[in-house]
């Protein structure tokens, strides 16, 4: 069983990538995958980079190239529904890209011809990591929904309530997660996404989003990975 391990950003995957005793490095599509092993178990962890360009390249050459069996996603995200807060967590049960507009020849948010406007995360999957949250960060608050990914860094207040009226169901928004779910989708290789919420998605969002990214975002996806592969064999 070889698991992929991905985050956007390396101050994300830092503390995950200090954690792996034995890897080499192997570089496809100008991306480093590092290859090896944690809790004994396989896997290739690589930074996606930013968006869903980024994202969907990154998946393709981690099945292609790289044979994984399943990919975790672990990042952060801007909260969007109320109650969705700093520090909390979100594990997505679906992916919705919110840019998405092929309207009027397709319902607004479809992907065309997929007949439908989101992907679902593999539910035993997600199952295991949101255990595998519980058990890292106790006391934390875990949110379990639909999250929507978009090539735009939300940061004003009026566009995160733009997305919260058109979206009433997305807990949180990112830049890569629906990518991974379509690609993986379309390869049928599981796929299960973390994020914790390192800003709202508001006026604050731009200073909130980078001390959280320094200061917890790592530690955070360390100790999930950890307990999951643990978990998980
Ligand atoms: N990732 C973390 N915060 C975000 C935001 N506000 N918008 C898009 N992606 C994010």
């Amino acid at each position: 069983m070889r698991t992929a391990i991905v985050s956007a950003m390396h101050e994300e995957l830092a503390a995950v990538l200090a954690l792996l005793p034995d890897e080499h490095k192997q570089v496809a599509g100008g991306r480093e995958f590092w290859v090896g092993h944690l809790h004994g178990q396989e896997v290739v962890a690589v930074l996606s980079r930013i968006g869903k360009v980024a994202a969907a390249t990154t998946a393709t050459a981690l099945i292609e190239r790289f044979h994984v069996d399943r990919i975790v996603f672990t990042g952060v995200a801007g909260g969007l529904a109320p109650g969705v807060n700093r520090g909390d967590v979100v594990v997505a049960d679906a992916f919705l890209q919110h840019d998405l507009d092929a309207s009027p020849i397709f319902p607004r948010y479809e992907v065309p011809l997929y007949e439908t406007d989101r992907f679902r995360t593999d539910a035993a999957l997600t199952e295991q990591l949101v255990a595998a949250v519980r058990t890292a960060l106790h006391g934390t608050h875990v949110h379990r929904g639909l999250v929507v990914s978009g090539d735009r860094f939300v940061s004003s207040a009026a566009e995160s309530q733009v997305l919260t009226l058109a979206l009433p169901e997305a807990l949180a928004v990112e830049m890569e997660g629906a990518a991974f779910a379509q690609v993986c989708h379309d390869y049928r290789v599981p796929f299960a996404a973390v994020r914790t919420v390192s800003d709202r998605a508001d006026d604050a969002a731009h200073g909130d989003f980078l001390t959280f990214i320094d200061e917890v975002a790592s530690r955070h996806s360390a100790a999930i990975v950890a307990a999951f592969l643990r978990a998980n064999c």
